[in-house]
């Protein structure tokens, strides 16, 4: 029998696993109406399984927007905005953000803004939803071309993760998300790496525990630091580099996915952690086939490295002159507020794009 498991914040109620949508307390009748956000691939998809869930919710509203990280954009913010007016929406509605990480990110800053705010529940879709960008309140666009340029801390009142969504997951988003599976695994649950190393996602097998452990992971931090001043500052391993890389690639006109990003930052980070902290010659193997397994490398030259610094500089986590980093002491421990030199994340994107070995 599947039981869904129940976990009450301060201010925010997540359900997660199988049958989370059907068996999820949420009284939606105190609403005076439901519209729901998405975009038109999880409208296709999913929202029919949604609806097929819940058959007596009432929907008095859908918003489709178009999906993609290129929508990240003020203009599908303002779309939503011009949407919930002509919708006449208040603030004794509910909104329902069904979708993956750019849906929950763009959808959760409308709701937050809009008549200063509608409430909101998340419904991720992917995998890097259910994990990650659903839970913990960060919301936002890209602007001026730079990731997550503008957006602000809110959390829905609800999270309800349910894996039936993901049957129709194509396969690279299911490796996005696995990106930040593993890195879970990396700095905080040694558990779950063990459950994880040296396995393509593809032969996981039992994601429901798997997105139970994780996410539940993700809450744990986000509940004891949720504006990101101390412990949350660990998620960001694999990210200082991975976002420029993401940033890199998405201004040279070929996007890649947050994930295969995350993943080219946590074999470069480890790197780091290797010559920073102690991790061992032999675990930074390990993290590196193991990412290796479920990732191509990217394709970036020694030439394109200062553009990736610059890119660098941009990130929110830039104190000084030197980079700041969440590093691994070891597998499963993580800490963050690491100071580390240029000259030394030039080598790590080195050691990344030469595939060197450990010394
Ligand atoms: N807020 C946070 O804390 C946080 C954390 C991590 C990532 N993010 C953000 O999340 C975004 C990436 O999210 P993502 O990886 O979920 O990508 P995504 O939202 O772009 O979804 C990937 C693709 O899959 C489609 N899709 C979604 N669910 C589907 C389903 N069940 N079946 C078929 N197709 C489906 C979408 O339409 C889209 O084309 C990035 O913008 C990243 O910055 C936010």
């Amino acid at each position: 029998m599947n039981i869904p498991l129940l976990l009450e914040t301060e201010n925010v109620s997540y359900i997660i696993g199988n049958d989370a949508i059907e068996k999820s307390p949420i009284k939606f009748r105190q609403y005076k109406r439901i519209i729901v956000i998405t975009d038109e691939n999880v409208e296709k998809h999913c929202l029919p399984i949604f609806k097929q869930k819940l058959p007596s919710l009432i929907i008095d509203g859908v918003i489709t927007i178009i999906s993609g990280e290129e929508n990240k954009s003020i203009h599908q913010l303002i779309y939503i905005w011009n949407e919930l007016t002509r919708l006449n929406v208040g603030r004794d509605d509910l909104i329902i953000n069904l979708g993956g990480g750019v849906l929950t990110d763009i959808a959760g800053m409308a709701a937050a803004t809009f008549k200063r705010g509608v409430q909101f529940i998340n419904f991720p879709t992917t995998l890097l939803g259910m994990v990650d960008a659903a839970i913990g309140g960060k919301t936002g666009i890209d602007f001026a071309r730079f990731k997550n340029q503008v957006g602000l801390f809110i959390n829905p009142s609800c999270v309800i993760i349910d894996p039936i969504f993901l049957d129709t997951l194509e396969d690279l988003h299911w490796q996005s998300g696995f990106a930040e599976v593993v890195k879970y695994g990396l700095i905080m649950d040694r558990e779950l790496w063990q459950k994880l190393e040296g396995k393509k996602y593809k032969d996981v097998e039992d994601w429901n525990s798997v997105i139970i452990k994780a996410s539940k992971d993700k809450i744990d931090i986000v509940r004891f630091d949720a504006l990101e001043n101390g412990i949350r500052k660990n998620l960001n391993f694999g990210h200082t580099i991975g976002h420029a890389l993401e940033s890199f690639y998405l201004k040279s006109g070929n996007p890649v996915t947050h994930g295969m990003a995350i993943a080219a930052g946590m074999i470069c980070e480890s790197w780091l952690s290797s010559k920073i902290f102690t991790l061992e010659c032999t675990r930074l193997e390990s993290i590196v086939k193991m990412i290796d397994l479920n990732f191509n490398r990217f394709d970036f030259s020694e030439s394109d490295i200062s553009r990736i610094m610059q890119l660098m500089k941009q990130d929110k986590k830039v104190r000084k002159k030197k980079q700041n980093f969440s590093l691994l002491r070891k597998i499963g421990k993580a800490v963050h507020e690491v100071e580390v030199e240029d000259q030394l994340i030039i080598e790590s994107l080195e050691f990344y794009i030469n595939r060197k070995k450990c010394n």
